[in-house]
């Protein structure tokens, strides 16, 4: 096992924007890029990692949004999308950055596992999001290209309104029954995404 450059858009935009091939040879080779690519991701704090992310231009990923369970996907197909869910995502090899993106809040995949295995899985919130992002990677797409523009610019303004509200310390009483809901409900928002970035939301 060892750790693998990631590549970043600013230096290798040309191998990242690259379609992947198919895995046709279950061997020590493919275990030992999985390995890694677990090993790197965990590494970089971020929840998912594609072999073309790594130099490698085959069709696998792997995805652990704990750090607990950890999934391998060879030669996977989306077969099913249900649903529709916007939220934020980063990605590793475009640091410090974030933004929303609508994704389906459902989806089946039909994959390999590292032996040649066939399974399917059903993922949900989340985990669709990191599927249907680490799957955008062996084709060469970045979520970049996706980003919910009129979403994303809304919460930056209301971040920008929150740090207003926390930073100033006098406020009217009748807006700050307003005010405290409001943003408590941004914190409960903001308890949940830095839940998710602690645990590293790039992929
Ligand atoms: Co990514």
């Amino acid at each position: 096992m060892a750790l693998r450059e990631i590549l970043k858009t600013s230096d290798n935009l040309e191998t990242l924007r690259r379609i992947s091939r198919e895995v046709e040879v279950f061997d020590e080779k493919l275990f030992a890029l999985l390995d890694d690519l677990t090993d790197t991701m965990l590494k970089a704090n971020g929840v998912g990692l594609a072999a073309p992310q790594v130099g490698i231009l085959r069709r696998a990923f792997v995805i652990s949004l704990d750090g607990k369970d950890f999934y391998e996907f060879v030669n996977p197909k989306i077969i099913f999308e249900k649903g529709m869910q916007s939220d934020e995502e980063g990605c590793l090899s475009i640091p410090n950055q974030h933004a929303y993106v609508k994704r389906p809040r459902k989806v089946i995949i039909q994959a390999y596992d590292r032996h040649g295995e066939g399974f399917e899985l059903t993922a949900y919130d989340r985990f669709a999001v990191a599927v249907c992002h680490e799957m955008d990677h062996l084709n060469g797409i970045l979520y970049t290209d996706k980003i919910d523009t009129e979403l994303t610019e809304r919460m930056e303004k209301k971040l920008k309104n929150k740090r207003k509200v926390i930073e100033g310390t006098e406020v009217l009483t009748t807006s700050s029954e307003e005010n405290a809901g409001a943003s408590n409900a941004r914190s409960n928002n903001k308890n949940n995404s830095s839940e998710l970035s602690s645990k590293g939301e790039q992929t």
